[in-house]
């Protein structure tokens, strides 16, 4: 493992608003940056985000609006930056597919695997399905609908240009093969392993002809052509983070010197996992670490998206439930890689167990105690003899930092195994105060015993809010604030209960 990270999310289409299944991804990214950051230093960290803005989709999109497509992606990019402010989420640079240094990197791309003699032209005839940008063989199509999303296709023949990809095959099972934790999770190493055996693959279609599709960046050796939207997109965890010299090599202190984490989801697992590391090989750079394909969230038995209709919006939940709750529950209720169902039913009660039972009240229990016995100050510490409990408490403590460290990294990235570590430790703490039963200590006048006890509860908390920072940042900061330094300032409790309503 390196001591510099590089992570990604999909760069997102603007053609919609954003949904809880984008705002997954950039929660579940935002969250390993904290973590990493916390473990490395912020400068050894370096996430990127950003919006995916060519191609048919947003095209129609725009003109559906009456705007031209690039008034249309300044409009709905904004919506994408908002909505990350609104959930905290810091990402260290955010990339535009319409920018300058994006555009350039792909023609220069293109120019490297055309010079390579990686690319050539031919007529291509065949079924095109417009929503998914994919070509499709008359033998591939599902009741001469798209295979992926079951919708018409459209008759298609013209000349473009393609990738060599079918020749890489061979060379791409070998890495895969040989780097057991390139695609994780393993169910999803296996998907890509079978898929490569069972299929040959078919060069890739890397162009669209103007006179179907203007919304692209130019093929710098076929001004009449742009650029397929998926291998223009790729190319933005690279455009991002560096450049290509004059002999063709790509320089990137981020790149090359970081382990590179791409986080997606399990729909875009095929380009990522195949078409990908070819193009990257192909150019002779090296391979990202890890991909790691994540779940859908679904509503009943459908995956939440937009063209199903079904879509929630992420901002109405912080709305209702708090930044730190919505993050919490995806973060938390779900392990990563799996699916999952989004109700609002299980959020709140993720809500009102989780966070307002247990780590509202430890921390709402523990400063009213403090408050009521040491007049809101936290007490000097002096040693004592340890109870049972009281051991095992700090020996869990103890054991925090590395059970996170063997959750969270490469290549679990176990999100909710280790927010399960943190609340044993709350759970514990909760546990503890009401074996100990404080106010009989204080009735006895047992003080030296009470600020014992005290001291325990205050180092569970302590440990919970550096623990919890890259979840719930807010939270963190809020609690931080409440218990200071010595004098506390207690305020609201930190996660007020939420009725359920019979219709949610
Ligand atoms: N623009 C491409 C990605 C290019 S990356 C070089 C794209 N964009 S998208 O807007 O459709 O976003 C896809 C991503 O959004 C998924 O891979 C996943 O990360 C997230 N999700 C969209 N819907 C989702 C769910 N219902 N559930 C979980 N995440 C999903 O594809």
């Amino acid at each position: 493992m390196k001591n510099k990270f590089y992570i990604t999310t999909p760069i997102y289409y603007v053609n919609a608003s954003p949904h809880i299944g984008h705002s997954y991804t950039t929660i579940a990214a935002d969250c390993l940056a904290r973590y990493m950051r916390r473990c490395l230093g912020e400068k050894n960290v370096w996430f990127l985000t950003g919006t995916d803005e060519h191609g048919q989709k947003i095209q129609r999109a725009a003109e559906a609006q009456n705007l031209t497509p690039q008034e249309f992606t300044d409009k709905m990019v904004l919506q994408f930056k908002d909505l990350w402010s609104g959930l905290n989420i810091s990402y260290n640079d955010f990339i535009r597919t319409t920018e300058e240094r994006h555009t350039k990197a792909v023609q220069r791309v293109l120019d490297i695997l055309n010079k390579k003699g990686q690319v050539y032209s031919a007529k291509y005839e065949g079924w095109y399905c417009t929503p998914c940008e994919t070509f499709w063989t008359q033998m591939q199509l599902a009741d001469q609908n798209c295979p992926d999303c079951k919708r018409p296709v459209e008759k298609i023949s013209e000349t473009n240009y393609f990738f060599k990809l079918s020749q890489h095959q061979d060379w791409l099972i070998d890495y895969i093969n040989n780097n057991p934790e390139f695609i994780r999770p393993a169910s999803r190493y296996e998907e890509v392993m079978s898929f490569l055996r069972l299929n040959k693959l078919t060069d890739l279609c890397i162009s669209r002809p103007k006179q179907r599709l203007s919304w692209g960046i130019t093929l710098p050796f076929s001004p009449e052509h742009v650029t397929y939207v998926w291998f223009d997109a790729l190319i933005n965890y690279i455009s991002a983070v560096g450049d290509f010299d004059r002999e063709g090599k790509y320089k990137s202190e981020w790149w090359n010197s970081a382990d590179v984490i791409h986080l997606i989801g399990k729909d875009i697992l095929r380009q990522h996992a195949i078409y990908w590391p070819i193009i990257l090989h192909a150019l002779e750079i090296k391979l990202p670490k890890i991909i790691f394909a994540h779940g859908w969230w679904m509503t009943g038995s459908d995956k939440m998206s937009k063209s199903k209709g079904n879509v929630v919006s992420p901002l109405d939940m912080v709305d209702r439930f708090g930044i730190d709750a919505y993050r919490y529950f995806l973060l938390r209720d779900v392990p990563f890689g799996l699916d999952g169902n989004f109700s609002q039913k299980s959020l709140i009660k993720r809500l009102n167990g989780d966070l307002a039972n247990d780590l509202g009240n430890l921390v709402y229990r523990t400063l009213t105690m403090i408050e009521k016995y040491f007049s809101g100050r936290v007490p000097e510490a002096k040693p004592t003899t340890k109870d049972s409990q009281e051991k095992d408490i700090r020996e869990k403590i103890q054991q925090l930092e590395k059970k996170l460290s063997a959750t969270l990294t490469i290549p679990h990235f176990n999100f909710s195994a280790a927010l399960e570590n943190i609340w044993e430790i709350i759970n514990m703490a909760n546990k503890y105060i009401e074996d100990t039963k404080p106010w009989n200590l204080s009735k006895e006048n047992k003080i030296e015993e009470l600020k014992g006890f005290i001291l325990v509860l205050v180092d569970c908390i302590e440990c919970v809010r550096e623990t919890i920072a890259p979840f719930m940042p807010q939270t963190a900061a809020s609690i931080k604030i409440q218990l200071g330094s010595r004098q506390i300032k207690k305020g609201k409790p930190l996660f007020p209960r939420v009725d359920l309503e019979p219709n949610t």
